[in-house]
């Protein structure tokens, strides 16, 4: 079906649709022609039916009045489909199409709008946050393309961070959030069960990560999980567990949690490994709107 709206797909629609029209008008004129009595008057005809021993069905012409109505639906009925996309994809005679009209309906407000976020996207990202103007643009802009995935206010839900606080998988400076949301953000963190020699090792290792953000472990784990965290993780998340923005991996030594803080959560992480992806909006939404979005989730965590 990827040829939907060409070739015999659009053969197949155009034929049934005229088809059917030609059939109802056949149908009518029919009615109209064969079946009138005789001039003069002669005997009405009769479908032969009958019901309740002397009940009979006469087989009358239809109103001429009905049957003109009837036609005229028909011709606007032929006119509609051709001014409009309605004989398979063919747009006759005024080219409608419906992306055609999305795509004037963009451009109306690209031209209203658009001088508005140029002039923005050329004042630096601090600059455009101190704007309340620009501050409300950008919290209707997130409400409209962020708020399902991130929360309404930003606050994220497991597996779609938090904006609003300090803690950065990729870096929280103007230019790294926005380039975040401009060219998106692929996360790879694949699964350790086996590096680590199956399910005690990583139980090992959950220990270590839990002393990392000052909780409580039991010593000989978490020394044991020491000595796995630096072979298989440090490269990514740092000696210290502080994290490392240019991988996007997260800091194990604060008590921010993407996907879950209880052991169970984090047991899941390292064993099964994840992969959050925050989807490109560049394209989509062009720069300057990216510009004055960028401004705005800065500006949650940087009053
Ligand atoms: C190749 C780099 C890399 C290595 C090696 C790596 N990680 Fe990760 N880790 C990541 C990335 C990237 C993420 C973020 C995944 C996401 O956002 O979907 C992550 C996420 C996590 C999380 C989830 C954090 C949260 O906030 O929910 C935990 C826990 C974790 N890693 C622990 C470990 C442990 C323990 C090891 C070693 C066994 C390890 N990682 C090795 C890159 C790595
Ligand atoms: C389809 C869901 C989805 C949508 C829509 C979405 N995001 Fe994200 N976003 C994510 C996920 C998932 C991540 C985390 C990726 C990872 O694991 O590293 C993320 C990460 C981010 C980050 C990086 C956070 C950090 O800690 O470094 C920023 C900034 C961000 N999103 C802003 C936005 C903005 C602004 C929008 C609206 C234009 C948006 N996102 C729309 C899913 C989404």
């Amino acid at each position: 079906m990827g040829n939907f709206s060409e070739g015999f797909w659009n053969i197949f629609i155009f034929v049934c649709t005229l088809g059917g029209i030609v059939w109802l008008y056949l149908l009518t004129a029919n009615n109209m022609g064969s079946r009138r009595p005789a001039d003069g008057g002669g005997e009405v005809e009769t479908t032969r039916h009958v019901w309740d021993e002397d009940l009979t069905e006469l087989n009358n012409p239809l109103p001429r009045w009905w049957v003109m109505l009837f036609y005229a639906t028909l011709v606007f009925g032929v006119v509609y489909l051709m001014l409009y996309p309605g004989f398979g994809s063919n747009s006759m005679f005024l080219g409608w199409t419906q992306v055609k009209e999305y795509e004037e309906e963009m451009a109306r407000a690209e031209a209203r709008y658009g001088p508005i976020f140029e002039q923005y996207a050329a004042l630096p990202i601090e600059q455009v946050a101190a704007d309340p103007k620009a501050l409300r643009i950008g919290e209707r802009l997130f409400a409209s393309y962020c708020a399902v995935c991130h929360g309404s206010d930003a606050g994220g839900v497991p597996g779609f961070p938090n904006l609003r606080d300090d803690s950065w998988q990729w870096g929280g400076e103007p230019e790294q959030i926005r380039t975040s949301i401009l060219a998106g953000r692929t996360a790879v963190m694949p699964g350790w069960r086996d590096a680590l020699g199956g399910d005690a090792g990583v139980d090992d290792t959950l220990a270590y990560v839990r002393s990392l953000s000052g909780r409580s472990a039991d010593a000989g784990k978490a020394a044991a999980g020491k000595e796995r965290y630096d072979v298989v993780c440090v490269a990514c998340h740092g000696a210290d567990g502080a994290g490392n923005s240019a991988l996007g991996a997260p800091s194990l030594a604060d008590d921010v949690w993407l996907y879950g803080g209880s052991d169970a959560d984090v047991r899941h992480s390292i064993a099964e490994g994840r992969e959050g992806r925050m989807p490109a909006h560049g394209e989509f939404l062009g720069e300057a709107r990216v510009h004055v979005l960028a401004a705005w989730v800065w500006s949650l965590s940087n009053h």
